[in-house]
């Protein structure tokens, strides 16, 4: 599997975070709630990934439905 893109974050202890697992978003890698609409549209059941780290930490993220 060939991933188009990857991103690198920071992301901090305790904090929540919501990624997109849809590929819809405006604003990835983070969901924007458009899977939504397109739920409701295509009858499918996207739903974000929510991540809590327990530290600090440095990742690197990349899905095959995100377009860019
Ligand atoms: S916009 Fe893609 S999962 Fe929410």
């Amino acid at each position: 599997m060939v991933f188009k893109t990857k991103k690198k974050l920071k992301l901090l202890k305790n904090k929540k975070y919501s990624f997109c697992t849809c590929g819809l978003s405006k604003k990835l890698p983070f969901c924007d709630n458009n899977h939504r609409e397109h739920n409701l549209k295509n009858k499918t059941n996207y739903k974000s990934l929510k991540v809590i780290p327990h530290t600090d930490i440095e990742v690197e993220v990349s899905s095959s439905t995100w377009k860019n």
